[in-house]
C-alpha cells in the first residue's frame, strides 16, 4: 500500500511516499526559511501562499523520482494540526481533493504524532512502549507511548517551547531565524566554566517545563558583558547546556515514574548534538535505550506524516471528505 504524506503545518513543505511493506520510497522537502528570514520570524500569510506554490510541484517530483504515477497511491496522509491555520488548510485541501479525484481515502495526522513516530523510519526502530520527549519550535511534550494511538501526556512546557527558547535566545545573540542550529554552532566556541544558568523547574516534583526564565537569564547575562564574540559564544554554551540538562533531568524522572527503559527523542531540537549527547549519557547511566530520528527527520518532513497516516489507514481509520484543520490540538485529545 503506497501512502502519500503531506506536511504543511509551518514553514516547510514536505512530501513523501511510504509503502506499508517496502518502507520509505521517496521524500522531498522545500524550506521557506530564506523567505521568512528577512522578517526575523514566520509570516503566516506568506507561509500559506508559498505552500500553494510548492506543494503540487513537490508531489509531482516525489512521484517522478519514485517512477510512479498518482494511480499507484492507495491513500493520502496530511498534517491536520496543530500549526498555522492557513498553512494547514493548503495541505488539507490538496490531500482531500487528490483523494477524492483518485477515489482513495485521505487521513489527517497530528503533527506531533508524526514527530513521535519519526524514529520508526530508521533501520532499528524502537519497540513499544516508550517515553517520548518531543522538542520542537511549538511544543515541548513528555508522552508515555503504549502503542500507536495510545498516548498519555506526562508533562509539557508551561510557556515557551524548547525550540522557541532557542530561537529567541539566538535572536538576542544577533543570529538569524531560526536560530536553534546557529546557536548550537556558536556554542561550540563557548567556554564551559564561565556562566552557569539555572535548570528551570527541576527543584520541584513534576514533569512540566518552563523555558521563558532561561530567555530572561540569557538577556541579563548578555547585558552584563561587552557582547564580544567570545561573550556571545559563552552565553550560547551556557544556555544550551542548561536546556540539555533540564531535558535530561525531566526525561530521567519520566522513565522512573513510568518504569520504562526506552526513550524516544524527536522534533526539531532533537537534531542538537549536545542535547543528544546529554540524553544519551543519562540513558546509559539508567540502563535505558535511546532512539532519535536521523537529523533530516528531526525537523518537519513529509515522511513522518506518510508513516503515521499509513498506520492509521492500516488500522481501518476513516474520515469524511470535508476539509478542515485544527490549529490547536492537544495530543492527549487525539484518541479521547
Ligand atoms: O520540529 P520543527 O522542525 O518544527 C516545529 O514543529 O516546530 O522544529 C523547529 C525548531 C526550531 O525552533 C529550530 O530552531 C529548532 O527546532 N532546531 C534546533 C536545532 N535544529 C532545529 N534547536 C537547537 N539545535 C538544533 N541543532
Ligand atoms: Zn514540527
Amino acid at each position: 500500500m503506497y501512502i502519500l504524506g503531506i506536511e504543511t503545518s509551518c514553514d516547510e513543505t514536505g512530501v513523501a511516499l511510504y509503502h506499508s511493506d517496502k518502507g520509505l520510497i521517496q521524500h522531498s522537502l522545500y524550506s521557506q526559511i530564506a523567505m521568512h528570514n528577512e522578517y526575523g520570524g514566520i509570516v503566516p500569510e506568506l507561509a500559506s501562499r508559498d505552500h500553494i506554490l510548492k506543494l503540487i510541484p513537490l508531489i509531482d517530483e516525489c512521484l517522478q523520482r519514485s517512477q510512479l504515477t498518482k494511480s499507484a497511491i492507495h491513500g493520502v496522509a496530511y498534517t491536520a494540526g496543530p500549526g498555522l491555520i492557513g498553512a494547514l488548510l493548503v495541505g488539507a485541501a490538496t490531500a482531500k481533493s487528490l483523494a477524492w479525484s483518485l477515489g482513495i481515502p485521505a487521513i489527517g495526522v497530528h503533527h506531533m504524532e508524526g514527530h513521535l513516530l519519526a524514529p520508526m523510519l530508521e533501520a532499528q526502530p524502537p519497540e513499544f512502549p516508550f517515553v517520548a520527549l518531543l522538542v520542537s519550535g511549538g511544543h515541548t511534550l513528555l508522552v508515555e507511548v503504549k502503542d500507536i494511538g495510545h498516548y498519555q501526556l506526562l508533562g509539557e512546557s508551561l510557556d515557551d517551547a524548547a525550540g522557541e527558547a532557542f530561537d529567541k535566545a539566538a535572536k538576542m545573540l544577533g543570529l538569524a531565524y531560526p536560530g536553534g542550529p546557529l546557536l548550537a554552532k556558536l556554542a561550540e566556541q563557548g567556554q564551559a566554566a564561565r556562566f552557569k544558568f539555572p535548570r528551570p523547574m527541576t527543584d520541584r516534583p513534576g514533569l512540566d517545563f518552563s523555558f521563558s526564565g532561561l530567555k530572561t537569564y540569557t538577556m541579563n547575562t548578555l547585558n552584563q558583558t561587552e557582547k564580544t564574540p567570545q561573550d556571545k559564544a559563552d552565553v550560547a554554551y551556557a544556555f544550551q547546556q542548561a536546556t540539555a540538562e533540564t531535558l535530561a533531568i525531566k526525561c530521567k524522572r519520566a522513565l522512573k515514574q513510568t518504569g520504562l527503559k526506552r526513550l524516544v527523542v524527536a522534533g526539531g531540537v532533537s537534531a542538537n548534538t549536545r542535547i543528544r549527547q546529554t540524553l544519551t549519557t543519562m540513558t546509559d547511566k539508567e540502563g535505558a535505550e535511546i532512539f532519535f530520528p536521523r537529523a533530516e527527520f528531526c525537523t518537519d518532513n513529509g515522511a513522518m506524516i506518510a508513516y503515521a497516516g499509513c498506520q492509521h489507514l492500516l488500522a481501518g481509520q476513516q474520515e469524511s471528505l470535508s476539509i478542515s484543520a485544527r490549529p490547536r490540538w492537544p495530543i492527549d485529545e487525539l484518541y479521547a
